[in-house]
């Protein structure tokens, strides 16, 4: 349709085909003459009265009857944003680049190539992406103009981490097509140990073999190619590499972390992981990484979805608060309203239900599995807020849970260590805290999927008597 860089070039008829489609999509009717003419006229800058001039219209007919109402239905059809007949053209332009940007990457798979750039790995196809301009402009300034080599993208799962690393890197090849010669997309979800990733890594850039064997040797080969090769290099769910006897290789990590974080003069490497860098070595913290936390999509992104996903009205901003704006959690209720409740979502409230998505469920079972990233003191914590929170949702006060635990646990337990493990669980988005400025206290509670979870106890993993599972996974979704 048009070159990438170049949008202020697109043919006119491009521009309203472009908005006809959306219009059509939008609301199943085609676009009037007259509306036709006044998104010619208003593109080219001209006013109501130049339009009527060289049409068979009159000025009052088009700025009276077809302009407001052509603008109402741009609003809709342009994902919800106000149009204007004064800033119409710049509305447009972003939704054009938008719509070129997604276009052209879907059709990207290994191999493909934009610009100069070529793709390598299983890049993810993004079918509709909402939201999160801003933290996408940030990121993209850090990388393009502040030279950042390390971005780390943590949150906790299906809160859109892999969906924002592939937005970013789309919306920096796509607007500099030269900037990099490769893009390396690596899936860290089939790899058992940080190894295995290193030797796959060592293959997608096709290093030459040597006969030195050695890990550290490996990962210095990685640290040369980026060094002297423009890559833009992905390594999506790192948590995987973090079962417990792996994460007894810190030696490893740690070369692997430093080594990323060298003066890479243009290559950028982005991790992304539900568990925090640090905790797999903490050389991280010293190093220069970007450390990004992904919290749920905003209201207004997170109603555009939920409108997406055929949803609508005030209801949806009670389903985004409970749900905190975590995009997987949303699409799994919002399947469910339809399925259950015929889309009517305050019929789906009447039963005070919680939805668990299998897949926030398989996220929480990781946790609380044995050997798995929960300590003995982070479960009990869990465990406590949980039960304390079942009947009232207030936020506990942190006095209060230091001394109910050390109560209830008998345990000479120190307030540090309280104070390292629930720093860790805010990290990971298990715990969430409300400092009270008025009453100058810190507060801690649960989402409410996290605190159902615990209630629920699906698996049997919490209450530490039961080894069995209490309900199959299957049947936790609606209760
Ligand atoms: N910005 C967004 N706009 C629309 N949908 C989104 C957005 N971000 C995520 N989603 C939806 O939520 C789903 C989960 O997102 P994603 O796979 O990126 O989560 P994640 O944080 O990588 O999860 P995990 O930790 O399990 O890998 C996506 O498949 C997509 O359907
Ligand atoms: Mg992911």
């Amino acid at each position: 349709m048009v070159a990438s860089n170049n949008l202020d070039l697109i043919d006119i008829e491009e521009v309203v085909k472009f908005v006809e489609e959306q219009v059509l999509q939008h609301t199943g009717s085609r676009l009037s003459g007259a509306e036709k003419l006044i998104i010619k006229g208003s593109w080219g800058g001209k006013d109501y009265t130049d339009i009527a001039r060289e049409s068979e219209y009159n000025t009052y007919y088009l700025q009276q009857k077809v302009g407001p109402r052509l603008w109402l239905m741009l609003s809709e059809a342009l994902g919800g944003v106000k149009v204007k007949k004064t800033h119409f053209k710049e509305i447009l332009l972003k939704q054009i680049k938008k719509h070129y940007v997604q276009l052209e990457a879907s059709k990207l798979n290994s191999d493909s190539l934009v610009g100069k750039t070529k793709f390598y790995g299983e890049f993810p196809k993004l079918t509709s992406f909402c939201g999160r301009e801003e933290e996408l402009n940030c990121l993209k300034k850090q990388i393009r103009l502040f030279n950042q080599r390390c971005i780390t993208l943590i949150g906790v799962g299906g809160i859109g981490k892999t969906y924002f690393a592939a937005k970013l890197v789309e919306e920096i090849i796509f607007e500099n097509p030269s900037l990099y010669d490769y893009v390396v997309w690596k899936q860290a979800d089939n790899c058992s140990s940080i190894e295995q990733l290193i030797n796959e890594l060592i293959e997608v850039f096709n290093i030459e073999k040597s006969t030195n064997k050695s890990l550290n040797y490996r990962i210095s080969l990685i640290s040369k190619h980026l060094s002297l090769y423009r890559c833009l290099l992905v390594i999506d769910s790192f948590e995987k590499l973090a079962s417990s006897e792996s994460l007894k290789k810190r030696i490893a990590y740690e070369k692997f972390f430093i080594e990323l974080a060298k003066e890479q003069k243009y290559s950028c490497t982005i991790v992304t992981s539900q568990i925090p860098l640090k905790e797999f070595t903490h050389v991280t913290t010293n190093l220069p990484f970007l450390y990004w936390k992904l919290e749920g999509l905003d209201s207004s992104a997170a109603m555009q979805m939920l409108y997406e996903k055929g949803l609508s009205g005030d209801e949806c901003k009670k389903l985004i608060e409970i749900y905190r704006g975590n995009p997987s959690e949303l699409e799994a209720v919002a399947e469910k309203i339809h399925r259950f409740f015929g889309g009517n979502i305050e019929s789906f409230f009447e039963y005070r239900t919680t939805v668990i998505s299998s897949r926030f469920q398989a996220m929480l079972h990781k946790q609380f599995e044995p050997n798995g990233f929960l300590n003995n003191l982070q479960k009990k914590i869990l465990i406590y807020l949980a039960k304390e929170l079942e009947e009232d949702s207030t936020p506990i006060p942190f006095t209060k849970l230091i001394d109910d635990l050390k109560e209830q646990l008998g345990l000479q337990l120190s307030v540090f260590e309280i104070m390292a493990d629930i720093d860790i669980l805010e990290q990971r988005s298990l715990v969430e805290r409300n400092n009270d400025p008025d009453k100058k206290e810190t507060r801690y509670t649960l989402q409410p999927v996290i605190k159902k979870y615990i209630l629920i106890d699906p698996l049997g993993l919490i209450d530490e008597k039961s080894n069995k599972p209490k309900i199959s996974t299957q049947t936790v979704n609606i209760l």
